[in-house]
């Protein structure tokens, strides 16, 4: 029974430890060009191998990532677990970035980026915290963190998903008519959603228009949820008053793309946030001890919502 490791060198050598400290009874490889097939019985990788179904006892199938999108579900045998990446260092680092970046939108840094590369030394109207209005698509791992962390500085929080919740501080909406709800009442919006068939191009030009005038956008979920052109549209209109965007699709964006140099936009190289091998390789390893007690693994996914 052995756990293969297809990704950074790095990182494998922390699991590695990792592993060899807490389950010595499973042999870990990074080797998949020695390992026997038939032995592996977890996976652990950022893209599917191409030869998937040589694993023929493979169990579990756990992505590097918090995403599962860069699966294709149908490639990976029904019998096989997919688990995505639930782990505090990931959790943490994008409580780091959205907190950056909401803070950057409610204290209006793209504009006085803008006023220093002209030369210009004046004030931009400060709303207060406590009616500058924060909403949050997806309220799963990262989107109930991000808002318990952004709790203190008084904004007003909402969180959008597709079950009901319930959490403290946050006023929760689901379904069609809870999102246009948050919506209309969101001046800084972070899309915190999984990429599937149903959130490709969800931040389109009609999604925007019902966001307040003035209204911000944080984007750290996946690229193509995003529709590039309308953003840039709704920019320049003055409809929306600033971005920051982690994702864009594709990664890089060719050069010469207008989110590259536009004034209102800050845009990062998809760095909000990365797994941590020591924390990641605890919460794998806790899984498939879970695996072995016979529980369902914790991340594990829902092939038929696509996350
Ligand atoms: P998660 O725990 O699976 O949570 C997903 C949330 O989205 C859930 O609340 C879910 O609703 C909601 N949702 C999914 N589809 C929906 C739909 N059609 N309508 C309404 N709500 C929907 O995921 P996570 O761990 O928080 O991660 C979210 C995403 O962040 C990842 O999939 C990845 O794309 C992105 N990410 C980006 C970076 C980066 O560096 N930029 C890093 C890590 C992750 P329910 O609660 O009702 O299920
Ligand atoms: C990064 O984008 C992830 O899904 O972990």
């Amino acid at each position: 029974m052995t756990f293969l490791f297809n990704s950074d060198a790095r990182r494998g050598a922390v699991f590695a430890d990792a592993f060899a400290k807490e389950l010595p009874d499973i042999p870990f490889t990074i080797d998949a060009g020695t390992v026997d097939p038939d032995t592996v019985r977890y996976l652990i990788t950022w893209t599917l191998p191409e030869n998937l179904t040589r694993y023929r006892n493979l169990k579990i199938l756990f992505s590097i990532g918090a995403g599962v999108d860069q699966f294709h579900f149908d490639a990976v045998p029904a019998n096989v677990k997919i688990v995505r990446m639930i782990e505090e260092g990931i959790v943490r680092m994008m409580q780091e970035y959205v907190t950056l970046a909401v803070l950057a939108l409610h204290r209006n840094l793209p504009g006085y980026l803008a006023q220093q590369r002209a030369g210009e030394w004046a004030d931009i109207a400060q709303p207060q915290a406590g009616s500058r209005r924060v909403g949050v698509l997806g309220l799963g791992q990262l989107g109930q963190a991000v808002l318990d962390r952004l709790k203190p500085f008084g904004f007003p929080l909402a969180g959008w998903s597709r079950s009901p919740r319930r959490i403290e501080g946050v006023t929760c909406h689901h379904g069609e008519p809870g999102l246009n709800e948050m919506l209309a009442a969101s001046d800084i919006l972070i899309c915190l959603l999984p990429l599937t068939e149903e959130t490709r191009g969800f931040l389109d030009a009609g999604l925007l228009a019902k966001l307040p005038s003035g209204a911000a956008l944080v984007h750290t979920g996946r690229g193509p949820q995003l529709n590039h052109e309308a953003l840039v549209a709704a920019l320049d209109s003055g409809h929306l008053s600033a971005a920051m965007i982690d994702v864009t699709d594709p990664e890089p964006l060719p050069a010469g793309h207008p989110v590259w140099s536009h004034q209102k936009v800050i845009l990062t190289p998809h760095v909000a946030s990365v797994t941590q091998p020591a924390t990641a390789a605890r919460a794998v390893i806790d899984n498939i001890r879970r695996h072995r007690a016979g529980l369902d693994p914790i991340g594990l996914v829902d092939r038929s919502r696509g996350y």
